[in-house]
């Protein structure tokens, strides 16, 4: 029988306790992983014991708190805290999601804290999406015509053409989707993954866009589109309540309605 162990520098350790003021009781525990490449140190686990009076009520105040107030060391990433920029997308007790929209009671006990998954960790919760963000550029994210545009007005919609990209204009490029996909993990080299094949679907799906044909010729590919095997990870975890397996889905049918 095949046996599986982990490289011993990837065992996430337990790491220090940061203990609550006496007489807290209002209190959670946030164990957040910690991870600093250059210490050639193990990652590890940190308990973050801290009065639920002190900040607001979402993940992210809980995060902002620790690094003003205890921490200073822990590493993550926010900006616009009201769920629009992606930054802050993180796994939440076992849900890839956005802190600044997560709120701390939809938790009855402790909140555990990792960065987004199977994905290389620059520090603490802060995953390296160059590679995703590359696969983004590869799908030429902007409207390609060939007619020269009309002499006195924008290129105009009708309002059906308009709100076909309804549920893909709102995606964030946060990343929970595709770091949730099992495909994703295993062939993130080949394989684009939900996000960007959302992104993919929005173009083609645009009535203003005029390279159809283009755009589905690159992603006809067994790898790039058809690594996607209905699993539905990502549609479940997108936290602004995308469907990117069902973008994946038209695209598969666009394929399919070309070639009968
Ligand atoms: S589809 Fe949803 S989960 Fe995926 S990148 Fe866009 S907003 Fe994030
Ligand atoms: S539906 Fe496709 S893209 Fe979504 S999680 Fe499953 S395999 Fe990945
Ligand atoms: S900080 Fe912008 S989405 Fe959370």
């Amino acid at each position: 029988m095949t046996e599986f162990t982990l490289p011993k520098n990837s065992k996430v350790e337990t790491g220090k306790t940061f203990a609550y003021a006496e007489g807290t009781t209002n209190k959670k525990t946030f164990q957040v992983y910690r991870f600093e490449p250059d210490s050639g140190e193990n990652p590890r686990l940190d308990s973050y014991e801290i009065n639920l009076d002190n900040f607001g009520p979402m993940v992210l105040d809980a995060l902002i708190y620790i690094k003003n107030e205890i921490d200073s060391t822990l590493t993550f990433r926010r900006s616009c805290r009201e769920g629009i920029c992606g930054s802050c997308a993180m796994n939440i007790g076992g849900t890839n999601t956005l802190a600044c929209t997560k709120a701390i009671d939809e938790f009855k006990h402790n909140i555990a804290i990792y960065p987004l998954p199977h994905m290389p960790v620059i520090k603490d919760l802060v995953p390296d999406l160059t590679h995703f963000y590359a696969q983004y550029a590869a799908i030429k994210p902007w409207m390609q015509t060939q007619s020269a545009p009309p002499p006195d007005t924008e290129r105009l919609q009708s309002k059906a053409e308009r709100e076909a990209l309804d549920g893909l204009y709102e995606c964030i490029l946060c990343a929970c989707c595709s770091t949730s996909c099992p495909s994703y993990w295993w062939n993130s080299d080949r394989y684009l993954g939900p996000a960007t094949l959302l992104q993919a679907y929005r173009w083609i799906a645009d009535s203003r866009d005029e390279y159809t044909g283009e755009r589905l010729d690159d992603l006809e590919d067994p790898f790039r589109l058809y690594r996607c095997h209905t699993i539905m990870n990502c549609t479940n975890t997108c936290p602004k309540g995308l469907n990117p397996a069902k973008a994946i889905a038209e695209i598969k049918k666009l394929l399919v309605s070309r070639t009968v």
